[in-house]
């Protein structure tokens, strides 16, 4: 990740090469490179930092008309120029730049260390280069080279590779990662997303799953994955610049929620063997595991609801008592913590001041401590004993949604591992690795609810309050669903666990009040109803989100989510309630992507 970009054509490559990063900017990017190419040598610049950074080490006028670009989003190795894109083969023959992850990196890498080759960066990425370079030497047709290579990849990839061999070719390779082509009598392009080819071609071909094409400066060929030459297909790309890199969606919320199967995927990718959780980094902490005997979930906002979530989880699955608490508590409590605890932080920036503090604290109580982290090389990540990244890439919107949903899943995952090392079996673990690995599709069939929520979501434009009740695991989904609709609509919202409203909330309940209904964990569906009819009996219109299965005639507002496990239903929850709150915003005409008061990333306390 994170953007690419490539041009072989009439005219000096650089000026396509850099302006299509800067369109593909806005995707979040921690360093930038290039590679220019002419018949006597291929030349690479590359730092950390911004595009801004890049261009200063770039001579004005560089004649090259043949290079690729890429704006770097680190998920293997922290942001540095070393790990930088491009990468190049020892000799500086061939030079690649890829999107996406290369799962089966180590055992590739150890293969070509064996037979001689040197790795200079902690990338993922640079096997890619190396993999093509001894398939090349062994027979030198980069075509076949290419298709050897991929042949061996495990992952998604979106790869562009120029080569001192073809000076005015690219060669362009994708599976489950972004990759457009264009062309226009400057010549032929690439690049990870439209946005960076619109100011040159509206004709856009979007290259599939398994296709590679070779472009040069008077066309371009796609190829099967058999390597069979196939028919172009071009598309007249319906957007302009502005909502093409918001994906065609009128906020990055909408783009982020929609993200969100793919996002999942990513988390999920490399974690399961059978039965048998996958986490090296947690495997290789040397720890008794059976010393510990406290463990803590820490973090703020969003992150925090996930931690609530995992909280419930953890007790299930390990039948070990564990503590939630935000970030800002727990660093001035005076926790009873120490060598025997296990603090876990999440936060999708990995800067949060709070969790940041939180986390020097039980470092320097002798915790041990694990983060979940969406931001590689970020400061919780750097201080953790051991840390685990979503892979959601870059959240733009202040309002978390992708972020969310990975570390509720990336949550369970590690949970499910902790079991394996305390010695404990989890119940039905087999269908739950199984429901796990559907989600992706499980969200896509929740999203198609859209048109549904949109109409429900309306009756909160001109309300002041709503609340959301749930039990159990739908407990976190309504405490959640509540900060986001604040957050982004500005109606105030409150979270109540469902049994509680006698106890006080109730008395809120009159005509019309919009109460959103969680109703989804099967042991405590009944008691749920019984306190939503409350609501009901008092004049609430109720938004009921619930399983398949519920009874739900009485109720006039109803969304159901796909069938799966009880204990991740969550997430599609999650994703229902996040429209809610975007189209409630909408409808109201808020700024949904940047809401009053608040910022991305709270790096102060
Ligand atoms: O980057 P972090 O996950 O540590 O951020 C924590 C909170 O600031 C964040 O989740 C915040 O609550 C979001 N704006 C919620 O949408």
């Amino acid at each position: 990740m994170c953007g690419i970009t490539g041009f072989t054509g009439k005219q000096p490559a650089l000026p396509f090469l850099l302006q299509g990063l800067s369109k593909l900017e806005y995707r979040g990017y921690d360093s930038a490179g290039v590679t220019l190419v002419n018949s006597k040598k291929l030349t690479t610049w590359k730092t950390k930092g911004r595009l801004s950074e890049l261009e200063k080490l770039l001579e004005k006028e560089l004649p090259q008309s043949c290079g690729i670009g890429h704006t770097r989003w680190a998920t293997h190795g922290v942001p540095s120029n070393m790990n930088a894109h491009p990468h190049m083969n020892e000799e500086g023959t061939i030079s690649v730049v890829h999107n996406g992850i290369v799962e089966n990196y180590t055992t590739l890498k150890e293969e070509l260390i064996q037979v001689g080759y040197h790795f200079h960066s902690d990338t993922d990425s640079e096997v890619i280069v190396q993999l093509l370079d001894f398939y090349y030497k062994k027979k030198p047709v980069m075509k076949e080279a290419l298709q050897k290579t991929i042949r061996h990849l495990e992952g998604s990839y979106a790869l562009c590779i120029t080569t001192i061999f073809e000076p005015n070719t690219i060669y362009v390779a994708k599976k489950e990662s972004p990759m457009v082509l264009g062309r226009s009598k400057e010549g032929t392009f690439c690049a990870s997303d439209a946005p960076a080819l619109l100011a040159y071609t509206k004709e856009i071909l979007p290259l599939q799953d398994g296709e590679t094409a070779i472009l040069n400066k008077d066309g371009l060929e796609v190829f099967d994955s058999k390597g069979r030459p196939i028919e172009p297909r071009y598309i007249t790309f319906p957007y302009d610049i502005q909502s093409a890199q918001k994906g065609g969606y009128d906020s990055y919320m909408l783009k982020e929620i929609h993200e969100q199967p793919s996002a999942i995927r990513e988390t999920l990718r490399g974690r399961f063997r059978g039965n048998q959780i996958i986490l090296p980094k947690i495997e290789e902490l040397e720890i008794d595991w059976n010393s510990i005997y406290n463990t803590v979930f820490i973090a703020c906002g969003t992150a925090y609801h996930a931690c609530i979530y995992a909280n419930t989880i953890y007790q299930r699955y390990t039948g070990k008592m564990s503590y939630v608490m935000p970030a800002s508590e727990f660093r001035y409590c005076d926790p009873a913590v120490d060598e025997h605890t296990l603090c876990i932080f999440v936060s999708q920036s990995g800067e949060t001041a709070d969790t940041l503090a939180a986390l020097k604290l039980a470092r320097a109580k002798g915790c041990v401590t694990v983060s979940v982290v969406n931001v590689l090389g970020s400061s919780i990540a750097r201080q953790s004993d051991a840390v685990l990244y979503t892979a959601a890439g870059p959240e733009i919107a202040v309002a978390s949604t992708k972020a969310y949903t990975t570390q509720l899943v990336l949550l369970h995952v590690l949970i499910l591992k902790l079991a394996q090392l305390y010695g404990i079996r989890v119940k039905g673990i087999g269908k739950l690795i199984k429901d796990l690995k559907r989600l992706p599709e499980l969200v896509e069939e929740t999203l198609a609810n859209d048109k549904t929520v949109k109409k429900y979501a309306g009756m909160l434009k001109d309300e002041h309050d709503a609340y959301f009740i749930g039990r159990q695991l739908d407990y976190p989904s309504a405490l959640e669903g509540a900060l986001k609709l604040k957050e982004v609509s500005y109606v105030h919202a409150d979270a109540y666990y469902a049994g509680e409203l006698k106890h006080g909330p109730i008395a809120l309940i009159e005509k019309n009040t919009v109460v959103i209904a969680l109703a989804t964990q099967p042991e405590i569906a009944s008691k749920t109803i019984s306190n939503i009819k409350e609501t009901v009996a008092r004049g609430a219109r109720v938004i009921l989100i619930t399983d398949q299965d519920m009874e739900a005639k009485e109720f006039k507002y109803v969304i159901r989510i796909p069938d799966m496990e009880p204990q991740l239903r969550v997430i599609p929850v999650a994703v229902l309630t996040q429209l809610i709150a975007y189209y409630a915003a909408k409808e109201k005409g808020c700024d949904i992507d940047k809401p009053r008061n608040l910022a991305k990333s709270v790096t102060v306390e």
